[in-house]
């Protein structure tokens, strides 16, 4: 399965778990858990085709933050910012001009001051930072089934999958 998987894969990046979700509402269960424990500074890539559900684990871990933003599907913004009890930004490159330079975002500034969920992180590979949490969704055989990979590349990234059994 991971052979075709084309999207991102950082060096030191270390498989904690697999989970499989088999509905949107097992995936709204497991973003929650994640939100709960969602921290300014922390930092999660979310890796995955078209309709993986990168967006709805988004929406979800917001949610679970405390939040009561509603979380868009980015079409032309590349980056949300969501208020609540953490900051939440929210950035989708999969629309970003390949000509646009990684540190011309200012996604740095963002790292730093709130939690950052980036979907589609391959588009900014050089400018990532050091430990974050990668998530990788893939589609299985089954309808509605979905299998989650997490993988930390840290300690930090490692500590907020405490919450998710
Ligand atoms: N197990 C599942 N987990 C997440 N989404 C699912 C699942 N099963 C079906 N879906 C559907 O897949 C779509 C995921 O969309 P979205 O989150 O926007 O994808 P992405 O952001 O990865 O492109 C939604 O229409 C959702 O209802
Ligand atoms: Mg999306």
């Amino acid at each position: 399965m991971d052979s075709k998987f084309k999207h991102l894969s950082l060096d030191n990046e270390f498989l904690e778990k697999t989970i499989f979700s088999n509905s949107l509402d097992d995936t709204k269960k497991l973003g929650i858990k994640l939100g709960k424990n969602i921290q300014k500074e922390d930092i999660i890539l979310l890796a995955g085709d078209l309709g993986a559900g990168k967006t709805e684990l988004v929406r979800s871990i917001v949610e679970g933050s405390g939040s009561e933003s509603f979380v868009r599907s980015p079409t032309f913004v590349l980056i949300n910012n969501y208020e609540g009890p953490t900051k939440i930004t929210h950035c989708d490159f999969y629309r970003m001009d390949e000509n646009l330079d990684e540190e011309e975002l200012g996604i740095e500034e963002y790292y730093e001051d709130s939690a950052t969920l980036i979907e589609w992180p391959e588009r900014v590979k050089n400018n990532l930072p050091e430990d974050c949490l990668i998530i990788k969704i893939f589609f299985t055989e089954i309808d509605n089934q979905r299998e989650f990979k997490f993988y930390s590349t840290g300690n930090k990234s490692k500590a907020l999958l405490e919450g998710i059994q």
